[in-house]
């Protein structure tokens, strides 16, 4: 790292404001975040089963914008050792990378173990931990295997079985070195886009599908807790959670606070109050609506699966810590369902409500869904904790988009900068945060957004064989910021 530059640009980043920087606890985690899917490439490297991805890819290529795939990626497979030093180069306490389900076990069962597959985490693993790095480890982070879609994927039951198979070899090859765990990356995505022709498996499923997917998620993440913690945690002492999308949103006046309550539910409830509630199950108003709607809609049947009061309490506590991805804020706009907005914009209709952006707030993108809002994050800790009475959260996921390839992205630094300082006011307001990933490393493959759609702290050249990468501006100041414990005021 040049250690010059870094300075120079704490200066740059919010020139001429105060004297005194806020620092972070000794404690705190800074990191970088990752995905196997987005990084890996080597889709049929060695014994590597089909994902769904990769089916869906190769052959809908003109659900991704560029017409880009995932095949080669950021050829992580092969890059590996470069990966963990740019870790290091960032000066990063973590790495958040994920597992990828069809390369551990090629046949989605446990039937047979990849030797390839293992040696490649084993090897990443390890790596990180020569260096200092505890490695945070995500099971599934969108990348099914193919031969359990062909059997029904999320909308099947037995997926809480297959999942705790998998878990069960998570465990048992690594946790003994990894003790930071999230069973999934934002459910919401899984099952919203899956079965809302938005991402793999692609299906347009949204009233029997998409649901049962959401119950199914629950149960899959509360059997893997239970494991971990009835067969593991006395051995190894980690800690398990998941991820959830954590889209702030306030109403635009007083008249849309129903309608802003709802669309919490929507995106975070689903996912949340069976695991984080005292009461557990589904948000009781959400519910209902989902019903209401489905009804209209000409599905005469409740949509959200009930839960059993076994599931209930089978579900509820299932956590060690909050996990949040958190990249932006909205204002809710009550609007005639009929009339309302949606993708990209889930639950718009469903709540009948339009998003936008709050007057003041910066776009980071010509695409209006983006807004730069940094206290949206400190709004969204507060409420985390005083709505779940959860007080041990970690921000798994944040960052800035941009279809720039410009390695002088100051940006992207000012809002790290920002948002950094929203947390830690949280933080002096008793909020206990654990830690803080930024999304992402590098430039990788962004979904339906393929390359052209840009979050890394450091560039890669998609281009170039050897998929060059680059830091950019951001992951010097980064650096900076990982090596003080401080963000300059
Ligand atoms: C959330 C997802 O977890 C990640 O895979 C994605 O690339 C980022 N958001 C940015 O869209």
């Amino acid at each position: 790292m040049n250690l010059i530059s870094a300075v120079v640009l704490s200066v740059l980043v919010n020139l001429g404001s105060g004297a005194q920087n806020l620092t972070f606890p000794p404690w705190f985690l800074f990191g970088v975040s990752s995905a196997a899917f987005q990084v890996e490439g080597g889709w049929n490297a060695s014994d590597k089963g089909e994902s769904i991805w990769d089916r869906l890819l190769h052959t809908h290529p003109d659900v991704i914008v560029d017409g880009t795939n995932g095949d080669v990626a950021c050829d992580s497979y092969h890059l590996w050792r470069r990966d963990i030093e740019m870790c290091e180069e960032l000066g990063v306490n973590v790495y958040r990378f994920s597992i990828s389900w069809p390369r551990l076990l090629p046949s989605g069962f446990p039937n047979y173990i990849s030797e390839d597959g293992k040696n490649y985490y084993n090897n990443l693993i390890d790596g990180l931990l020569e260096k200092g790095i505890q490695p945070l480890v995500t099971m599934y982070h969108w990348d099914l295997p193919q031969s359990l879609q062909d059997l029904g994927g999320w909308a099947n039951p037995l997926i809480v079985d297959w999942f705790a198979d998998y878990a069960r070899v998570l465990y048992t090859l690594f946790s003994d070195r990894v003790k930071y765990w999230l069973t999934l990356n934002e459910p919401m995505v899984i099952c919203d886009a899956g079965y809302g022709l938005m991402g793999a498996p692609f299906l347009d499923d949204t009233n029997i599908g998409l649901y049962l997917c959401n119950k199914h998620v629950l149960m899959v993440h509360a059997k893997a807790y239970r494991i971990y913690d009835e067969e593991f945690r006395h051995l190894h002492h980690g800690m398990v959670s998941l991820s959830n999308v954590a889209l702030w949103f306030e109403p635009e006046t007083p008249a849309d606070t129903e309608a802003t309550k709802l669309m919490m539910q929507f995106y975070e409830g689903r996912y949340a109050h069976a695991i984080y509630s005292k009461l557990g199950g589904w948000p009781p108003e959400l519910e209902k609506l989902l019903t209401e709607n489905g009804k209209r809609e000409g599905y005469p049947y409740p949509r959200l699966p009930p839960f059993t009061p076994e599931e209930i309490e089978y579900v509820k506590g299932t956590y060690d810590f909050y996990a949040l991805n958190h990249y932006t804020s909205k204002q809710v706009r009550k609007v005639d369902p009929d009339k309302a907005g949606s993708w990209p914009y889930y639950g718009s209709k469903e709540i009948g409500a339009d998003m936008v952006n709050g007057p003041a707030w910066e776009r980071a993108l010509s695409a209006t869904w983006f807004a730069i809002y940094p206290e949206g994050i400190y709004k969204q800790l507060l409420w985390m904790k005083n709505n779940y009475g959860v007080n041990n959260i970690m921000i798994t996921e944040n960052g800035l988009p941009s279809f720039e390839p410009t390695l002088y992205d100051l940006k992207r630094a000012n809002h790290i900068r920002n948002i950094l300082e929203q947390v830690h006011r949280a933080m002096t307001e008793g909020v206990h945060v654990l830690g803080y990933t930024v999304w992402s490393m590098m430039d990788n493959f962004e979904w339906t957004s393929g390359h052209k759609l840009k979050y890394g702290l450091y560039a890669v050249n998609f281009t170039d064989v050897h998929r060059t990468r680059t830091a950019r501006e951001s992951a010097r100041f980064y650096a900076s910021v990982t090596r003080t414990r401080t963000i300059p005021l």
